[in-house]
């Protein structure tokens, strides 16, 4: 715990590294911000709890799948559906994928909205499914300053 801390610290001091891995509770203010908290019912544990198991709170992820897609940033965004990529193709959030992956999570959140609201819940996201849905999730925004 102790070394995990020191690590976040170190984290939030080189800005110049090319990932930048979010805190939780930073997190936390940035989603609450942003409206995420109870968006189309999902307490703001829900998003805490899936960007965790997504992208470990890392802007930069990226990871290929088998058809050749690749999800992008802090919610694992899938190239094939939902942004620009150089294969072009559905993009219905009407965004490049690059802009999925930097510090500003701007873009993220309004395409994370689009798809709870397309798809009707947070299903997409497998690895929410697996270890969120259902759950205690108060946990996750314990000790940061959101309500
Ligand atoms: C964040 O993701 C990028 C891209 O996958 C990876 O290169 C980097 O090592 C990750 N950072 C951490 C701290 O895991």
């Amino acid at each position: 715990m102790k070394a995990a801390g020191i690590l976040a610290l170190i984290g939030c001091l080189v800005t110049v590294a090319d990932s930048k891995i979010y805190t939780r509770c930073k997190l936390a203010k940035i989603f609450s911000r942003a409206g995420l908290d109870n968006y189309e019912g999902f307490s703001l544990g829900n998003w805490i709890c899936m960007a965790y198991y997504e992208s470990r709170y890392n802007t930069t992820a990226q990871k290929v799948l088998d058809d050749g897609s690749i999800d992008y940033g802090i919610f694992q965004i899938n190239s094939y559906t939902w942004c620009r990529d150089s294969r072009l193709q559905k993009n219905h959030c009407h965004v490049a994928c690059s802009a999925l992956v930097t510090d500003d999570l701007t873009d993220a959140i309004i395409c994370a909205k689009k798809i709870v609201k397309d798809t009707q819940g947070m299903n997409y996201w497998q690895a929410w499914k697996k270890n969120c849905e259902g759950r205690e999730l108060s946990e996750w925004k314990k000790g940061c300053e959101v309500s």
